[in-house]
């Protein structure tokens, strides 16, 4: 899988055109699963854009209440039935809106009970990675997720994204062996959770065209989550071209 999150970029009309861009730029790519997460504001002139191309749409974030006096909010059923996915628990929504754990697991299953997949975001800063406490951080943002549920989401209904907020947007990639490292302890963690759970892991934080083959021949990661190269249609287009050539080696599902 490979999604691009485009952040708080583009205006609408800005945004239709790389909507048609990334269409065109990975148009023809097979067996990988590609999303594009454009700001709010865009989400339904794009979903006409995508509509018979394969690529997938996704809102940045969502509230866990359906409807309500939450000014600002949205809400998974104004998404449902033609949004395809949600992204939780970003780490830019928990370091700059001070969004708390148990937080993203309420929109974690907001987001499921309303058909939507979810991607949620996990990572730790970098104090806490030079304190040893990568693991920590990660497994207790997962916790504070399956704490929120009643029974395991099937493996298809969601998906993990690791993003070191070392890594994000500072051109500083984690190695493979970092990324591959981290993705590994998270797929343990949530096997030691659910018996047979094992949804995909993205690896986010700088990922460019020229790193992503390196990252995706690692053998658990399962894709990317892009922020600043999936603002240039092109270039993206390189990236799901990397992962459908890593699922077209070894691996069998990118
Ligand atoms: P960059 O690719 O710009 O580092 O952002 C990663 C990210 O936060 C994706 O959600």
């Amino acid at each position: 899988m490979v999604a691009g999150n485009w952040k708080m970029n583009t205006t609408v009309e800005e945004g239709l055109a790389l909507a048609r861009a990334v269409c065109a730029a990975v148009s023809g790519i097979d067996g990988v699963d590609v999303a594009v997460l454009p700001p709010f504001t865009h989400l339904w002139p794009i979903h006409s854009v995508l509509e018979g191309t394969g690529v997938r749409l996704g809102a940045q974030d969502v509230y866990w209440k359906d409807s309500g006096a939450f000014t600002g909010e949205i809400s998974p059923p104004m998404l449902a039935g033609w949004c395809d996915l949600t992204l939780v628990g970003h780490s830019e929504r928990r370091h700059i809106f001070g969004e708390h754990d148990d937080e993203v697991g309420r929109k974690f299953v907001a987001s499921l009970a309303h058909g939507l997949q979810v991607i949620v975001a996990v990572g730790e800063t970098s104090d806490e990675r030079d304190a040893g406490s990568t693991f920590a951080v990660v497994d207790r943002q997962l916790d504070a997720v399956f704490a929120e549920l009643e029974s395991p989401p099937s493996n298809d209904d969601w998906v993990i994204a690791y993003e070191p907020v070392w890594a994000i947007g500072t051109g500083r990639t984690a190695t493979p062996e970092q990324a591959q490292e981290v993705v590994a302890h998270i797929k343990q963690h949530v096997r030691a959770r659910y018996l047979d759970g094992s949804p995909r892991v993205l690896y986010g934080g700088s990922v460019t065209a020229a790193n992503a083959a390196s990252l995706f021949a690692e053998p658990d990661i399962d894709g990317a989550l892009v922020g600043g190269v999936s603002l240039r249609a092109e270039e993206f287009g390189v990236i799901v071209a990397a992962a459908a050539e890593a699922r077209s080696g070894t691996r069998d599902r990118v």
